[in-house]
């Protein structure tokens, strides 16, 4: 039904507007009597063989919702009604901040794809923090940033003061140094920067009473030498984990018309590279750390493909919006099916 009917209808509207009148669909709809149960019966897949057990978290399924599309924890409740084992929330930063000018988010149809600048739009960590609070029993991930107008030699207070603030209410971090939509954002990726900023949350997170994973989100346009680094600095600061990957500057065998947009390519055109970096880093690290994989998940096939090259967890953004709430079942089924 919604490849058919709401799809299309979506699809001739203004991406973000779009994103929006989703958002307070869902609210309403999820506001009536029995449309929860009803969205759960439709999308949700019970079955303890899905469970899995990940950095310390259970997790009932290992197919979760990336970040960006509910940054500011606004609808993770009723999002997890469609079948989601786990919900990232953010970026957030420590401000609340704009983002870039609109027109930042654009379709790319034939390519089955998304290129987005949306530059950390959100309302800042303690807006979330406040709805977060309300939270029952979803698992959810917290995507952590530094704000536009930090300079990258004081990012690691950014960061820190995200980690503060969400400590009590998320389950997992994830440190997101690979957006391509604030400036200098991915020179953080860098050794040296890299292995300072983690180093200090490891430290602050060994103060607390209960550590919680922390996980570093990557770009797949990393080389392999820097991944290699990366899987060092994962090592020597013994964070959690990896998710890999981040959106694409790269445009490589794209055929639509918006291809020459700037900001962060996501969907299709991404599966291959995304499922390399998995690969890679789960060879070459000898699967010392559980990798979350994303990036052109579209289809059942897909995801099997990046759980077999590696990865722990899986999670869907553009897949999401292309192929709609069947997708997160499909790929339940399809684990099912391989045990
Ligand atoms: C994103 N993504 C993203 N990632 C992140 O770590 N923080 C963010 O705020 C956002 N924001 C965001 C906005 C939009 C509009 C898109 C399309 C994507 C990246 C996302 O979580 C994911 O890593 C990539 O999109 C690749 O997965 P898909 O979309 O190909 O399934």
């Amino acid at each position: 039904m919604y490849k058919q009917l709401i799809r299309p209808f979506l699809f001739k509207y203004d991406p973000e507007e779009v994103h929006y009148f989703t958002f307070s669909l869902i609210r309403k709809l999820s506001k009536i009597p029995g449309m929860n149960f009803l969205f759960r019966k439709l999308y949700e897949t019970n079955d303890p063989r899905l469970e899995r057990e990940v950095f310390g978290l259970k997790f009932k399924n290992p197919v979760g919702l990336a970040a960006g599309f509910d940054k500011d924890a606004k609808l993770y409740k009723e999002l997890s009604n469609f079948g989601f084992g786990f919900i990232e929330i953010g970026t957030l930063t420590p401000k609340g901040q704009e983002g870039n000018p609109k027109k930042r988010l654009f379709r790319l149809k034939e390519d089955q794809a998304i290129i987005n600048r949306m530059g950390f739009n959100n309302g800042g960590v303690l807006e979330a923090v406040e709805r977060l609070k309300k939270n029952e029993g979803v698992l959810i991930g917290g995507n952590i940033g530094k704000n536009k107008l930090t300079p990258n030699e004081e990012a690691v207070t950014d960061y820190e003061i995200c980690f503060d603030s969400l400590y009590d209410y998320v389950d997992y971090f994830v440190v997101n140094v690979s957006s391509p939509n604030t400036p200098n954002l991915r020179a953080l990726q860098d050794k040296e920067p890299l292995q300072h900023l983690l180093q200090t949350l490891q430290n602050k997170n060994k103060t607390t009473i209960k550590q919680k994973p922390i996980l570093l989100k990557i770009a797949p346009d990393l080389t392999d030498e820097q991944l290699l680094d990366i899987i060092d600095i994962v090592n020597s600061t013994q964070i959690a984990g990896v998710i890999a990957t981040n959106t694409t500057l790269s445009r490589e065998g794209l055929q639509s018309q918006n291809k020459t947009e700037t900001g962060g390519l996501s969907g299709k055109p991404l599966t291959k590279r995304s499922t390399e970096v998995i690969r890679f880093l789960a060879e070459k690290s000898n699967r010392s750390f559980p990798i979350i994989g994303v990036g052109g998940i579209h289809s059942a096939e897909d995801a099997i493909e990046k759980l077999d090259a590696g990865a722990s967890l899986v999670q869907l953004y553009t897949g999401f919006i292309y192929e709609g709430p069947a997708l997160i079942k499909a790929i339940n089924k399809a684990i099912l099916a391989k045990q």
